[in-house]
Parts: C-alpha cells; sequence; structure tokens
C-alpha cells in the first residue's frame, strides 16, 4: 500500500500518540545513534607506533592516533610507568571501537632495543601502518656556543641525531617487507595505498632560529637532512616519511629539566605571531594527518606548526 491510499483521517495521531511522540523525544533519542564509521574520513585505521609517547607531544599523537581510528597503538619510550598511563588514558576515551595498546620500552641511541621493539609489535599485530618518533631531547646544554659542554651536546646528538636515524633505519627496513595497506573507501587511484608513512618531530628552530640552542638545533638540522634523503630514497617503494616541525610548545619537556622558563614563557607568547604556545595536541594532530592517507602525495616534507614563527613578520603589534 503506498502512502498516498491512506486516507487522511486514518493518518491523523490522536493526543496519546503526541504524549507518546513528546514523551519519548525526552526519554530517548529521536533517531538511533549513527555508529561510528569503521574508517573516519582521515582514514587511519591500521596500527601506529607511537616513540615517546609517555608524555607531551608523543602522548598526545597517542591518543590523537586513537580517536582518528587506528585499531592498535604500540607506546613506546623508556619509562614503563608514564606509557602505561597513557594506555590507560587511551582506555578512558571510550571511542566506539577498541583500541589495543602495547606498552614496549626501547631507548632510541640503542639499535636492538629499536629493533627489538619492532620485532614484538610485528609479533603482536601482524604489521605497523603509521610511525610516529617523537622521542627527543630538549634543551639539555643551552647557552651561547664557545660555552658549550661538548659532552652534553654529544649526548643530546645521541638521542636527536643518532638516535632519530637509528628509528629511521628500522623502520624502514620494516616497513619493505609489507604489503602496501589499502584502506577501504580512501585508497583508491587517487589515493594509492602505501606500505607505511613514517613522521619524525623536527622542529621550527630548523625554519627559524634558536639562539643559545645550537646543540638542538644541530641535532634537529640533521634528523631534517636524513629525512629528506631516505624520503627520496623510498619515496617509489611505497613509505612515505615526513616530519611535523613545532614551534614552541608547551610540554614537560619544555617546562622541566635544565630550561630556565622565568620570563621566557610570556616572552615566547608575545613574539610568536598567533601570541600563544602551542598546546601538544596542535602538533599532535598534525603527525596524524600527514601519517594518514589523506597526506598521500608528502613526500620529504617539514611541517611547520609554529603560529606563524616561519613567517618571519618584520615586526609585531
Ligand atoms: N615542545 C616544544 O616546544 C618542541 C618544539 C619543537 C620541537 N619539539 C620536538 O618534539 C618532540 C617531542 O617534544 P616534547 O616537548 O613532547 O618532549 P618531552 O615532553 O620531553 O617528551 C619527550 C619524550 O621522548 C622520550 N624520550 C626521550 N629520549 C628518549 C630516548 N632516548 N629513547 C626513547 N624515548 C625517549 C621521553 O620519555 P622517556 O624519558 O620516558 O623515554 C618523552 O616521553 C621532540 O623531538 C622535540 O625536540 C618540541
Amino acid at each position: 500500500m503506498s502512502l498516498c491510499s491512506i486516507s487522511q483521517s486514518s493518518r491523523v495521531p490522536n493526543s496519546t500518540f503526541f504524549a507518546k511522540f513528546f514523551l519519548d523525544k525526552v526519554t530517548a533519542p529521536a533517531f538511533a545513534p549513527i555508529p561510528a564509521p569503521i574508517t573516519s574520513w582521515i582514514g587511519i585505521d591500521g596500527v601506529a607506533l607511537v616513540i615517546g609517547a609517555g608524555q607531551g607531544i608523543g602522548k598526545t599523537t597517542a591518543l590523537s592516533f586513537a580517536s582518528a581510528g587506528a585499531s592498535a597503538i604500540v607506546l613506546s619510550g623508556r619509562t614503563v610507568l608514564t606509557l602505561t598511563q597513557t594506555a590507560k588514558e587511551i582506555k578512558q576515551l571510550n571511542l566506539p571501537r577498541p583500541v589495543e595498546t602495547l606498552v614496549v620500552t626501547a631507548d632510541i641511541t640503542n639499535e636492538e632495543q629499536v629493533k627489538n621493539l619492532f620485532a614484538i609489535a610485528q609479533r603482536k599485530f601482524g604489521r605497523i601502518d603509521y610511525v610516529a618518533n617523537t622521542a627527543g631531547l630538549l634543551g639539555h646544554a643551552p647557552g651561547p656556543i664557545a660555552d658549550l659542554d661538548i659532552q652534553k651536546i654529544k649526548d643530546q646528538l645521541a638521542t636527536n641525531a643518532v638516535g632519530f636515524l637509528i628509528v629511521l633505519r628500522v623502520a624502514i627496513k620494516f616497513l619493505l617487507l609489507q604489503e602496501p595497506h589499502s584502506v577501504p573507501g580512501i585508497s583508491s587511484l587517487s589515493h594509492p595505498p602505501v606500505r607505511g608513512s613514517i613522521v619524525m618531530l623536527g622542529s621550527a628552530a630548523t625554519h627559524q632560529t634558536i639562539p643559545q640552542a645550537a646543540g638542538y638545533t644541530m641535532g634537529k638540522y640533521a634528523a631534517l637532512g636524513m629525512m629528506k634523503t631516505a624520503a627520496l630514497d623510498y619515496a617509489r617503494q611505497g613509505i612515505r616519511i615526513n616530519e611535523v616541525a613545532p614551534g614552541w610548545t608547551m610540554t614537560p619537556g619544555v617546562t622541566s629539566g635544565e630550561n630556565n622558563m622565568e620570563g621566557v614563557a610570556d616572552m615566547v607568547a608575545g613574539t610568536t605571531p598567533i601570541g600563544r604556545w602551542a598546546t601538544p595536541e596542535e602538533a599532535a594532530d598534525v603527525v596524524v594527518f600527514m601519517s594518514s592517507p589523506r597526506a598521500s602525495y608528502a613526500i620529504g616534507e617539514s611541517w611547520v606548526v609554529g603560529g606563524g614563527v616561519s613567517v618571519k613578520p618584520t615586526w609585531i603589534q
């Protein structure tokens, strides 16, 4: 029977109907909630491995991967306690699709530990689609270049340059062995599938300059060079390599340690064109976007998330 064939009188609801209708509206949603799609617009649907996931940008990157649709996240760094806390916070997101987490400690200055990390992740999840290396040492040896402590510089480079190289090497060797991944509804001729994506954390310091931080800047320039070379070396083998280069971001790495923040916080906010510090989430979300198939043509890019610092204003109002 078509709707047109129902007589008008038989379709007029009585007052009980209206009462029930409005009652239903306040006690239950008018429509059943739409189940979250398996694949979100951004197309993150596989396994992410985040190094440095215990705090700061790494922790928020892990949380952002979870919200964006990753099915599993490997959380790595040197401290079990903070990594376990990140795993707990991912669970507390109460996402429509559960996200499996795995905590594996590794020091990126030690190649055997990094190889072990990838091997454990592979045994547990079979493949890794997105590698995000956020581990880094900030403000370890500030001062004018002639006064710098060479040993401290070497320690900082061991993480920010050599550790970066180790992660890059191990990740590339791992990704080369897996088949390109297709994301349903996204990977197609327009967004070709890849074996995997690697996003490293650089710094806006390589697009501008931080005074009194030669050790840090040196490591980040080395990292930028490696990232660009590696991106070209593997561009035709289905591995996308990029970096996110944050400006001043309020994280434990900045506010603790040897950094003297007295007066610096206000000065940074005042001289950054956007007028404030970044939140770690603002850097993390760009890491996740660059990892996603929506960024499929981005290779060897360093995306500055700096509130305008790389624009080099001649004056700030
Ligand atoms: N915050 C900023 O303003 C800013 C600006 C530009 C660039 N960045 C870059 O963004 C990245 C993250 O910075 P953040 O501010 O989030 O730093 P953070 O708060 O200090 O966090 C760094 C993380 O890296 C881990 N880590 C350090 N050394 C490691 C090693 N050798 N092996 C494995 N894990 C290690 C730390 O955990 P464990 O100590 O437990 O291992 C920690 O979870 C860094 O590469 C940094 O250079 C930050």
